[in-house]
């Protein structure tokens, strides 16, 4: 049977234009998916956006549109920023689609059914743009602990959720499945101080706006916002409406990725849900980190946004791609600066994997008139070197990427590279040519050709369009020299003719130049 492999993003809140913290999220996703399809996986990856909500009436009011034409543009301009971006997803959910909203009563009629909810009165410091409840002592400085701004103390009668009841569930969930939710201090952080303590009831339905999914048989009640979000990862996959297709295929996910902000809810309440409708919890959930400016969170106010946009039409896509998932270490905040951008681009991008393919291309048409002639492994020391430590490399690479550490693994994928380019000084071709030693010089060239290609599928599911690149260089159109499993089971095996010319992949970056068009591009 095939394996299959779900995996979802984060449903944005459409309240204004997507920045690179949300595309990382995206471009983390499709890397994952297309990592797991070319290992052989049946993988699907889902996104979406999340509409409802008195933030969102807010921003529609403030534009003078109703919140329907808001969230309407709103997904327009995420899918067509996510085609720029060439983000594989296979299914956008929205949570105004009838086919959520629909579910969406039937899970919470069921969790009524349970007794899982009771009507109450609530108390509480409210912070309008986060759409929460704080408790006093939750407080800082008397204003809200996320996002900095004025609180205000609300009463209303209100539905709740009972948390309390599945509570030891949970812990012993939480104890079986260590692995649950990663990186591990995420893990402890939010079982130490939030599960284990004591969870409260969770206050699920708001009087104040009625810009979402009425409660039944009591309209003057908008579900929360967070009920109607989290149950999107069930809904889209026809939980509730067609149980027997996707559901049954994919759930429960593989990987759900989130951003640290939103861990409390898909650690705690997400569980508890699935638990009420008695179905399976996701394998694994991962936070990462955010991306932060010199002054602190990107904000419009600061005027320190950046846009995907931006970069991608000045760098390109790959570049842009490469610098988000390069630089964010597993579930680390990453600083972002122009300078650490343009450098990357230059030593990564431009010299390293750039070079190596510029000087090899450069000598098989110099030298055999760009035809790379198939060699056996031979048992020059040189080579067997490169051999063991590429192929040593390859298997850490699949160990970093198969727990979803992708920085860690594409460092180790520009180790080869530069192996790769030690491995020209080492042969220093130009002396075999001098000598005339054509049978080693071949040898050469057909190792820097292989070791290309092997680059070229290792980076296939994170910088797609520079892999296809290498391999048209490279001559090579065959698809299985392309899969995963030809790293260690191919190689070039006929005469191949390469490209008379090929174009530089990166052009080297004008360092000043760069990070002052960087900075005065941020908005
Ligand atoms: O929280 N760095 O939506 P949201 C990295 N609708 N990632 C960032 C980021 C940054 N600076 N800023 C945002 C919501 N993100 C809810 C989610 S899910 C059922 C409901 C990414 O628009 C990151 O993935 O506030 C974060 O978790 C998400 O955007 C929050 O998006
Ligand atoms: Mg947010």
């Amino acid at each position: 049977m095939e394996k299959s492999f779900y995996i979802t993003t984060p449903i944005y809140y459409p309240s204004g234009k997507f920045h690179i913290g949300t595309a990382y999220t995206e471009v983390l996703a499709d890397s994952i998916k297309r990592y797991k399809k070319l290992r052989g996986y049946n993988a699907y990856m889902l996104t979406g956006l999340d509409e409802h909500g008195q933030k969102i009436q807010q921003v529609a009011i403030s534009k003078g549109l109703t919140p329907k034409e808001h969230v309407d543009q709103m997904a327009e301009d995420a899918k067509k920023l996510w085609e720029l971006m060439d983000i594989q997803y296979d299914d956008f959910i929205r949570t105004t689609d009838e086919r959520h909203e629909k579910a969406v009563e039937k899970i919470v009629n069921k969790f009524i059914e349970n007794g899982d909810i009771y009507k109450g009165e609530y108390e509480g410091w409210y912070c309008m743009p986060c759409e929460t409840y704080f408790t006093e002592s939750q407080l800082v400085d008397g204003k809200c602990p996320d996002c900095g701004r004025e609180v205000k103390r609300m009463t209303e009668e209100s539905y709740f959720f009972n948390m309390k009841k599945y509570q030891d569930r949970l812990i012993k969930f939480y104890e079986e499945n260590p692995g649950f939710i990663q990186p591990e201090f995420r893990r402890n952080e939010i079982f130490g101080n939030f599960i284990k303590p004591g969870l409260e009831d969770l206050c699920i339905s708001r009087t104040t706006f009625d810009w979402g999914i009425k409660m039944p048989n009591d309209p003057k009640h908008v579900l929360y916002v967070w009920v109607d979000a989290l149950t999107n990862y069930i809904t889209a996959l026809g939980y509730m409406s067609d149980d027997d297709t996707l559901f049954k295929k994919y759930w429960p996910a593989d990987l759900q990725i989130v951003g640290k902000d939103i861990i409390r809810f898909h650690g705690i309440y997400w569980p508890i849900f699935l638990m009420a409708l008695g179905i399976e919890l996701p394998k694994e959930i991962y936070a990462h980190g955010y991306i932060v400016m010199k002054d602190g969170k990107m904000s419009k106010s600061k005027g320190n946004v950046v846009y995907p946009e931006m970069l991608i039409e000045r760098y390109g896509l790959d570049a842009t791609k490469y610098y988000l998932l390069r630089n964010m270490t597993f579930g680390q905040d990453t600083l972002f600066t122009p300078e650490d951008f343009v450098e990357l681009f230059n030593s990564d991008l431009a010299n390293d994997l750039g070079n190596l393919l510029n000087r090899t291309i450069g000598m098989i048409n110099k030298y055999f008139g760009g035809i790379i002639t198939p060699a056996d492994d031979s048992n020059n020391v040189i080579d067997t070197d490169l051999r063991n430590f590429t192929n040593e490399q390859i298997e850490k690479v699949e160990e970093f990427l198969d727990t979803y550490h992708i920085s860690n693994g594409l460092a180790q994928i520009w180790t080869i590279i530069s192996r790769t380019n030690k491995y020209i000084d080492e042969t220093m071709p130009w002396t075999l040519a001098k000598e005339e030693n054509k049978e080693r010089l071949a040898e050469v060239m057909f190792n820097l050709a292989e070791n290309l290609r092997k680059v070229a599928v290792l980076i296939a599911p994170f910088l797609p369009q520079t892999s296809e690149k290498i391999f048209l260089q490279l001559g090579i159109t065959d698809s299985n020299l392309k899969t995963w499993d030809s790293l260690k089971n191919k190689k070039i095996e006929a005469n191949t003719k390469i490209i008379e010319k090929g174009e530089p992949l990166f052009i080297r970056l004008d360092k000043d130049e760069e990070i002052e068009y960087i900075r005065t591009h941020m908005k």
